[in-house]
């Protein structure tokens, strides 16, 4: 894991943004994985604005949506299809047959998420996968206890992350406490990882991910197995790492580690 500290927001988002470019340039039909959240908001918008500029170019770029809210229809503004069309695909120029989600509500849920799988798999798998974390440690809506080989599927929300969503939910009656989520055995597929956190509410949630064990009562954790993530962190919710200046040290040094390497 690469564990990467920000001074704030905007950098975290800055240096995701760079890291899509990156990739994007190696492979144009990149396929990303989405969160939706608070958290990714500002890489989608330093997307869009690399888009505008001529930068980017998202014509064969395909995207999946890491989760959805059952019982949401697409145009819902609750729904993750709404979020992410009006905070990304909307203004970018992803093509719509790129754009992959899966549905609030499916006829069949089991073979709507088998589905889903297959057509991650068809493609090639997805290249870079963007998450947000729970401040229960959550990944996509894999709540603690989730299996740490899970696949997509449905899954009950805990309280805590409904009562985290209610505000987005005003005046409404009946907020989702079902979803569909890729599972972490699928997260874990990803080629490369991004996890992106910002603020002392997820600070607790980031210790334990990354220098706790590896647990399904903290599914973040999981991400310890993967061989390419790097974690994104303000100061805020890297406060409680015990290992920070080892993190900094490493994070500064990466250049010459990289050039030594490629002399190899
Ligand atoms: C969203 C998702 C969730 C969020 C997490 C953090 O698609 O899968 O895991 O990433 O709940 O949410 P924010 O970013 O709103 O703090």
């Amino acid at each position: 894991m690469e564990i990467i500290i920000k001074n704030d927001y905007d950098e975290i988002c800055s240096e995701a943004s760079q890291i899509i470019f990156q990739e994007w340039q190696k492979k144009n039909n990149i396929v990303l994985g989405l969160a939706t959240g608070r958290t990714p908001l500002g890489v989608y918008a330093k997307l869009i604005d690399s888009f505008k500029k001529g930068e980017l170019d998202f014509s064969e770029t395909r995207a999946f949506s890491l989760d959805e809210y059952i019982g949401l229809k697409k145009d819902h503004p609750q729904s993750f299809a709404y979020f992410m069309n009006k905070n990304l695909y909307h203004q970018i120029n992803i093509k719509k047959e790129n754009i992959h989600g899966l549905q609030g509500l499916p006829e069949d849920i089991d073979e709507h998420c088998r589905q889903y799988e297959t057509l991650i798999k068809s493609v090639g798998g997805i290249d870079v996968q963007i998450l947000g974390i729970g401040s229960n440690g959550h990944i996509g809506f894999n709540e603690p206890s989730s299996s740490l080989a899970s696949r997509t599927r449905a899954k009950t929300l805990t309280e805590e992350t409904i009562e985290s969503n209610r505000q987005f939910f005003k005046g409404e009656e009946g907020i989702p406490c079902y979803c569909l989520t890729m599972g972490i055995g699928t997260i874990l597929e990803a080629k490369t990882i991004l996890l992106l956190a910002f603020g002392e509410n997820k600070a607790e949630a980031v210790v334990n991910s990354v220098e706790g064990p590896v647990t399904a009562t903290v599914p973040a954790s999981a991400l310890q197995l993967h061989p390419d993530v790097k974690i994104i962190l303000d100061e805020d919710a890297a406060s409680l790492l015990t290992r920070k200046d080892y993190y900094r040290w490493v994070y500064s040094n990466k250049k010459g580690v990289e050039r030594y390497a490629k002399k190899l």
